[in-house]
């Protein structure tokens, strides 16, 4: 199987709704091939996961998407895709800051507890498989003030250095590349281990948010439907989907 090149082409926006729905928009017009990037300066109607949005002041973040050839991936092996996403970037992170970075369930990327990137990943479909997929990264790059002061941050708050975008670019999409590479070379055991060995608060007690109640729980894994794994302190071990459930601490 041939491995497509990531960042073979570059598309530079100054403002768009969302880079993801630009990218959608050129696949239904079959005007984009696979490895190609669009990023924009701004985002009127940045998306994040939790139908919530993605906020970034213009020109001092990355905002990117890049739309690749997953039609090698099974339907059940689906959010391995995300595992990878989620590994690159954070290795990508991990070479810039040279700290260490967190990955919270399910891709969140984090440097000392405060959030410094997100994922979205939107994949189209051919009948029942996988074609083709967007992957949608908001890294927070050359910002310092944030809204929720105490939840983000940024590769300047972090170092006190400012960064060429495009230099992260080129960084993030060898990242990328090679993590994805793993997934289609189905190593999908290393994928899993190596997400689980820099999944935050694995194994350790927390408290956790679900239908407005809190209570204590331990994440035990995150398993290949990409549900969280929580066990209670009454033993048992409960399932959460991503919009069910809220770390509080
Ligand atoms: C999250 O909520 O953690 C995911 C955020 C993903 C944001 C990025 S920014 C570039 C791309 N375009 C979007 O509209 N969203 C993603």
């Amino acid at each position: 199987m041939k491995s497509q090149s990531f960042g073979n082409q570059i598309i530079k926006l100054s403002s768009v709704d969302s880079t993801n729905n630009y990218t959608a928009k050129l696949v239904n017009q079959s005007k984009i091939s696979f490895g190609t990037v669009i990023m924009a300066d701004f985002q009127t109607k940045g998306k994040g996961q939790r139908s919530l949005f993605w906020n970034s002041d213009k020109g001092l973040n990355l905002l990117f998407s890049i739309y690749i050839d997953t039609s090698f991936l099974k339907p059940d092996n689906i959010f391995y895709l995300s595992k990878s996403v989620a590994l690159g970037l954070r290795q990508c992170v991990g070479n810039i800051i040279g700290k260490e970075v967190l990955i919270k369930w399910p891709n969140d990327i984090q440097v000392n507890k405060k959030k410094i990137a997100g994922v979205l990943i939107e994949n189209q479909w051919k009948s029942n498989n996988v074609s083709s997929s967007i992957i949608g990264i908001g890294l927070n790059v050359n910002q310092s003030n944030f809204p929720l002061e105490n939840k983000a941050s940024s590769l300047f708050n972090i170092t006190s250095k400012k960064y060429n975008i495009d230099s992260i670019v080129r960084l993030l999409c060898s990242s990328l590349h090679t993590s994805i590479n793993e997934l289609r070379l189905g190593k999908l055991n290393e994928i899993d281990k190596d997400y689980h060995d820099f999944l935050f608060n694995l194994n350790k007690w927390a408290l956790y948010e679900y239908e407005k109640i809190e209570f204590k729980g331990k994440i035990i894994k995150v398993d290949d439907n990409g549900l969280l794994n929580l066990e209670l302190k009454n033993g048992d071990i409960k399932k959460y989907k991503l919009k069910q459930i809220k770390l509080v601490l």
